[in-house]
């Protein structure tokens, strides 16, 4: 009777359970964690931008398209000639004034 099928298997699981963790990994995921952190902690450009007021007109508001009623060149308020000529409103806007 040989070695039972399952064997080649149970081996070449011994590698993964043999790997050690070296000081160079250590410093791969330390830099890795780092990148994370830096990225998480800049300023995101929302916090700039005046957010939109926190009134009836703008709390039931889920979709962008319907901002450009009231913020267009025609209508209630529009949006000054600076104004970035952009359509996806909720990447520079936070809604509720919060
Ligand atoms: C019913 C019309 C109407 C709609 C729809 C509307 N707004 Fe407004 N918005 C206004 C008016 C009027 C003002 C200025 C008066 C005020 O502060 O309420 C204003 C002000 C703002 C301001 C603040 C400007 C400042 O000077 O601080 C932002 C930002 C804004 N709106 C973004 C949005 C966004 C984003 C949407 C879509 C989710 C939207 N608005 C939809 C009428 C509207
Ligand atoms: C690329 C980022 C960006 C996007 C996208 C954007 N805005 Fe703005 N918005 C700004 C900045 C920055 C200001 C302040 C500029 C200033 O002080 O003149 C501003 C100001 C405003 C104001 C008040 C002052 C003004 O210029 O009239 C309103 C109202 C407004 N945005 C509405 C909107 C609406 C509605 C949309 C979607 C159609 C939108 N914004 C998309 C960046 C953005």
């Amino acid at each position: 009777m040989g070695a039972p099928e399952g064997w080649v298997g149970v081996r070449s699981c011994g590698f993964f359970l043999n790997f050690k963790f070296q000081k160079s990994d250590y410093i791969a995921i330390g830099l890795a964690l780092a990148v994370i952190i830096v990225l998480m902690l800049l300023p995101s450009p929302k916090d700039n931008n005046p957010p939109a007021p926190p009134d009836s007109k703008h709390r039931a508001l889920k979709i962008e398209k319907d901002c450009v009623v009231c913020h267009a060149p025609q209508g209630e308020r529009p949006l000054s000639a600076k104004h970035p000529k952009r359509q996806d409103c909720f990447r520079c806007h936070r809604m509720g004034g919060a």
